[in-house]
């Protein structure tokens, strides 16, 4: 291709004053600088990613990671005799969880989205466990954690308090005994 077929910028004999000052530039310089300020700046971000994630990674391994406080009131307790569930939102309306009025008489309360795949876990009263029917997912009524199938992880606990006759959520942990 000759001189007179290309277009514009790429002659080099180009009456603008941009291109003619740009092929001034020593390019073996500026690749070299351009190299070491881009590998400057990426090192820079992502020192500056990884020191953003610190404070989540130091709370989630402290057990701490979104416990929340607010008391929420679920039911009375001539709604839930033993071995009887119900179904209620807590800490908020996206956040579907399960009463359990277990065999022993105890009160218990999950998240009830699977640890898994996220299907609703349900109340099996004839074995006294949680059960996921996606995937048979079993967990422990008494402490929310994993028994058999693919669930890895405990199901987030929702603490209880009693009060004439009331029951309420007041907290919620993800990590749990
Ligand atoms: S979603 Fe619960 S076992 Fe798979």
């Amino acid at each position: 291709m000759t001189n007179n077929n290309k277009k514009g910028r790429n002659r080099k004999e180009s009456p603008s004053d941009m291109v003619n000052l740009m092929g001034n530039v020593e390019q073996k310089d500026d690749l070299t600088y351009n190299r070491r300020a881009f590998l400057k700046s990426a090192a820079g971000v992502s020192i500056a990613l990884g020191l953003s994630t610190v404070p989540f990674s130091v709370r989630a391994m402290m057990g701490m990671a979104e416990d929340e406080n607010e008391r929420v009131e679920i039911a009375h307790m001539d709604q839930l005799p033993k071995g009887e569930s119900l179904t209620f939102n807590y800490p908020t309306d996206n956040d579907p969880a399960l009463l359990v009025h277990t065999m022993s008489g105890e009160l218990v309360a999950y998240n009830s989205a699977c640890t898994h795949l996220m299907c609703p876990v349900f109340y099996k009263k004839e074995t006294d466990t949680l059960l996921c029917p996606c995937h048979k997912g079993y967990f422990d009524v008494n402490n929310g954690h994993p028994l058999e199938g693919p669930p890895q992880r405990e199901l987030p606990m929702i603490h209880l308090e009693v009060d004439a006759n009331t029951i309420y959520a007041v907290g919620r942990s993800y990590r749990h005994e």
